[in-house]
């Protein structure tokens, strides 16, 4: 397993994080969880990553149990806040009132004395940002959390959290979580430029743009039962960003190029991620153990820059997109 900074922070992660949507505490057994999250460690996995609002806090909560049992120096804890959580008018966003509020609960939930990296979930245009600066500040004095963080904040509101933390004395975020894929290379437009130049982590989620990049999916068939994409309670997502035939052929096209490397599509897909000099960690999910197994594996896999360039041209930015 290789480990990164978190940007410019003492932070370190390995490349391979564990996350927990509509797996641990959803659609995963409890058993299969738990060999997971043992089959992490083992392999050197050293962070987990979850939500408040995952399957209602039921998520936090099979995720603290498995954890329990490890010593606390031996893995990085990252949860969110942000999503709804209750029908109330202030059960929902990053008000102070909000955040102080489910840090606390997410701690019980999670049964542990602290966060390590607590990350806004989304943006929320209704609290001032400095509002939202000034509780992650506090939250860190009271010692409730480590480091802040966000997820798919756009590259001028990172630059003015940064700016803004200065200004107040405050603790900036240190870490962003995009959406990151062969499929969606947004980031690489603005935010990867934006978190290279403020020294912030990037932790990538739906790295696998959900399962399609394994190239498990037959082009011109239907999904097989037991899979995401099969679900429709799960689907939404993964059938209005990624499911089009082209997708599915070109990641069978990934399939190709890996099984000459020796290595699966998966792996390729994740080691392609991790090439990018703005990127962390890739957040993998896993509903089977045989798919922890096989995604924990690109901890050792380096990529040359041929292949890089090969999937990049297999998988342009669209133009609209260039930085
Ligand atoms: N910040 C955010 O807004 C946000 C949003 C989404 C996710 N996340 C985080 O990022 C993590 C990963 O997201 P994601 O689940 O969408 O990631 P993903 O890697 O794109 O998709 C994971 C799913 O793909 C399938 N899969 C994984 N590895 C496989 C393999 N080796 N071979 C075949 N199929 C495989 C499994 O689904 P099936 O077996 O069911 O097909 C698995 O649950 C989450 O757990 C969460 O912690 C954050």
């Amino acid at each position: 397993m290789q480990y990164r900074q978190v940007g410019k922070w003492g932070l370190r992660i390995s490349t391979v994080g564990l996350g927990s949507y509509l797996t641990i505490g959803m659609h995963v057994d409890d058993d299969v969880a738990a060999e997971c999250v043992k089959i992490a460690f083992d392999s050197g996995v050293n962070w987990f990553d979850t939500a408040n609002a995952y399957n209602k806090g039921q998520a936090e909560i099979a995720l603290g149990k498995l954890l329990k049992g490890h010593p606390r120096e031996s893995f990085v804890l990252a949860t969110k806040v942000w999503a709804p959580m209750g029908p109330g008018p202030n059960d929902r966003g990053l008000s102070a009132k909000h955040v102080f509020e489910q840090c606390d609960a997410s701690l019980k939930r999670l049964q542990m004395d602290y966060i390590d990296l607590y990350q806004c979930h989304r943006p929320d245009p209704d609290t001032p940002l400095e509002e939202t600066i000034r509780i992650m500040d506090d939250l860190a004095r009271r010692g409730k959390i480590l480091y802040w963080g966000t997820s798919e904040w756009p590259a001028e509101l990172l630059q003015q959290a940064c700016d803004l933390a200065r200004e107040m004395g405050c603790r900036p975020p240190v870490c962003n979580q995009p959406r990151y894929s062969l499929l969606w290379r947004n980031p690489e437009g603005h935010v990867f430029p934006t978190t290279l130049r403020l020294g912030i982590g990037n932790v990538l989620f739906s790295p696998l743009a959900h399962g399609v990049l394994s190239a498990k999916y037959e082009p011109g068939q239907p999904p097989p039962a037991g899979t995401r994409a099969a679900d429709e309670t799960q689907n939404k997502i993964m059938m209005d960003l990624y499911w089009t035939e082209e997708n599915l052929r070109k990641a069978k096209q990934v399939a190709e190029i890996a099984g000459d490397l020796g290595l699966t599509a998966a792996q390729l897909s994740l080691a392609w991620c991790l090439h990018h000099p703005a990127v962390t960690s890739v957040i993998t999910g896993a509903t089977k153990v045989e798919q922890m197994k096989d995604n924990v594996a690109v901890g050792e896999v380096e990529l040359s820059d041929e292949v890089y360039d090969k999937l990049c041209d297999l998988f342009p930015v669209p133009a609209s997109l260039a930085p």
